[in-house]
């Protein structure tokens, strides 16, 4: 299975996003990564739904709304309606997963479960057959530009095997925080077949450059079951 780069708009100028998105676009990256947060389940602030609506008009590349939100139960519809692909949940945020992972899916939009890097993967397990993506956060949410956690990675590992036990092919495990030329290669290793870049890709002046150079950082690199 191909690697697949979301380009996290978060390291993007949100004064220049619309040209930002373009650049990603153009440099070859599977999808767009959307940061929303909403200071309450992480320290920072981000976009909504207006801002992801108006997104949504500037490119074709697929759209995921990563939700660090405490309610995400009030913006999956939103989200939905602004057109975004993916929207992916925290399983810290709310205390029914499933049924929320299933309203997604009934909205007509690909449902994604993340964990943080203190959440045990045994709280995704039962996820699994009805998510299309695992998000591995691989920092603390909040921040770009954080340093990658290496004890997160045989959490990689632990999805991936589930999945791959249960004939889940199809379901794409990401990894979000700190991915770079350095730490992709032991990302994928791991387990992950999506790899999540801000900083590496945006805090670049070459956007297409930093986009090649992470794929070819894992080229040839193969997590073995
Ligand atoms: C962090 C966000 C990430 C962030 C990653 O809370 O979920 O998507 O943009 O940024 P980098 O790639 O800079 O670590
Ligand atoms: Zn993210």
């Amino acid at each position: 299975m191909r690697v697949k780069i979301a380009a996290s708009i978060l390291s993007a100028d949100f004064a220049r996003l619309a040209e930002d998105i373009k650049r990603v676009e153009s440099a070859g990256v599977d999808l767009l990564h959307i940061d929303v947060m909403d200071a309450h389940f992480v320290p920072n602030m981000t976009i909504g739904p207006p801002v992801v609506k108006c997104i949504r008009k500037e490119t074709k590349l697929p759209l995921e709304a990563h939700l660090m939100v405490d309610k995400p139960e009030w913006f999956v519809e939103e989200m939905a309606k602004a057109g975004v692909d993916i929207v992916t949940i925290h399983v810290e945020s709310t205390s029914r997963p499933l049924s929320l992972v299933n309203r997604i899916r009934k909205l007509g939009v690909k449902p994604g479960v993340s964990i943080n890097p203190a959440t045990k993967v045994n709280r995704v397990t039962r996820l699994l057959d009805d998510v299309d993506i695992v998000l591995v956060m691989t920092v603390n949410p909040g921040f770009g530009a954080q340093r990658f956690m290496l004890e997160t990675l045989p959490k990689i590992t632990a999805v991936r095997r589930s999945l791959f036990s249960r004939g889940l092919d199809n379901v794409d495990v990401a990894v979000d925080g700190g991915v770079n030329v350095k730490t992709a290669p032991l990302a994928v290793k791991a387990g992950a077949t999506m790899l999540v870049a801000g900083s590496a890709i945006y805090g670049s002046n070459n956007v297409a450059k930093a986009v090649k150079d992470l794929r070819r950082s894992v080229e040839g690199v193969y997590w073995k079951p």
